[in-house]
């Protein structure tokens, strides 16, 4: 089955590899790696592993470093929901750099995005999720000194000069080409690409000196800093480069979806929902114990694997051992799940009061205008 990967919609079989091709990324060279790592002493396991897998403009962002030219990281959310632990993914890494590199970060939330996009979403309802989603960011550990987060509602006195700016280099025909609109699209839907593009640009603009921006984000982003790597050079400022991840996969098998019940774990969730979700999860075992006992599971299919690779297992021997006793079918999937979740109900408790505790702190984060 042939794979769809939009902003608004993700279906299909997904070939990264075919991604890279269609999107014209660049994959991660061990090469590249290593010139990361000579900045950061280590690897990050997301980097390690090739979860993040692709890139644009990585090596010019280096250079840059190199030679004392500093650059601001910038990512965001779309905040039609709870946050779930596929949405943390860029921002583990995000923090990482931040830390690493001492790098100013730009959050962006698009309130106005999921208002245009999703039926059924108020303006204050995206608003209200927007400031739920802004604990989980600044649980996971940012720098309050480097850190700003807004709402595109909230700091459009800013933004939206600067939006005009990009809106009027981009005709429609470019926006329907890259994002699949038709005439049944609302204008704001349209529109709304300008507005994601604005902070690749925004600290140069306020800074008045053009500062290289690196975005490090899921991989469905790209067509918005496509575009926006198409403007931003005609308004003088640097193209923004990037750092692109693949998706965690559904605890159902496929992708994780807001609407399937149980496929996706919330930072919300208790300990015991989590559990349920992952003790009911699919994965790469087979029928029986019997067989699996002969034949070994098949782990790179498997949810729950990706869990412990992405998220869960940081250390590569401890990984390295799960995948031998699963494909050794010396380890059920009854044992491998309840593992994963003591690790999921240890991350969750442990953020959950780290959540609680950025109540006090968010004002420290927020900016408006
Ligand atoms: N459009 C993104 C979403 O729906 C939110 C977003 C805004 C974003 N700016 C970004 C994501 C920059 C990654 C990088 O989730």
């Amino acid at each position: 089955m042939a794979y769809k990967v939009t902003p608004w919609e993700v279906s299909g079989d997904i070939d990264y590899g075919k991604i890279v091709k269609d999107f014209g990324l660049e994959t991660i060279s061990d090469h590249l790696l290593k010139r990361i790592e000579k900045h950061t002493k280590e690897l990050h396991p997301l980097l390690r592993r090739g979860v993040f897998f692709a890139h644009r403009d990585l090596n010019w962002i280096l250079d840059e470093y190199e030679k004392g030219h500093h650059f601001f990281l910038y990512t965001g959310r779309g905040p039609s929901g709870h946050t779930h632990l596929g949405h943390i993914l860029p921002w583990v890494l995000t923090q990482w750099l931040q830390e690493k590199f001492g790098a100013e970060l730009w959050f962006q939330m698009t309130d106005d995005e999921k208002f245009l996009f999703k039926d059924g979403l108020e303006l204050d309802q995206t608003r209200k999720l927007a400031y739920e989603n802004a604990l989980d960011v600044i649980a996971l550990g940012f720098d309050e000194k480097k850190t700003k987060i807004f709402l595109d509602t909230e700091y459009a006195k800013t933004l939206y000069p600067q939006a005009l700016r990009v809106a009027k280099r981009l005709t429609f025909s470019t926006a329907k080409a890259t994002f699949g609109f038709s005439n049944e699209s609302n204008v704001g839907e349209i529109f709304f690409t300008s507005v994601q593009a604005v902070p690749a640009f925004l600290p140069s603009v306020l800074k008045g000196k053009n500062t290289p921006c690196l975005i490090p984000h899921a991989v469905d982003q790209d067509p918005h800093f496509r575009v926006a790597r198409d403007i931003l050079p005609k308004l003088g400022y640097y193209k923004p480069a990037s750092i692109q991840s693949v998706f965690l996969p559904g605890l159902r098998g496929g992708k994780m979806s807001a609407s399937e019940e149980g496929s996706a774990i919330y930072t919300t969730d208790s300990p015991e929902t989590a559990k349920r979700k992952i003790m009911n999860a699919f994965t790469g075992g087979m029928d029986t114990v019997k067989e699996q006992k002969e034949k070994g599971a098949n782990y790179s299919i498997c949810p729950v694997y990706h869990y412990y690779r992405q998220l869960f297992m940081p250390d590569d021997k401890e990984l390295a051992s799960l995948e031998r006793e699963c494909k050794g079918g010396s380890i059920l999937c009854g044992e491998c799940k309840n593992r994963l979740s003591e690790r999921v109900s240890h991350f969750l408790s442990d953020h959950q009061k780290k959540r609680e505790q950025a109540k006090h702190r968010i004002e420290k984060f927020m900016i408006r205008d």
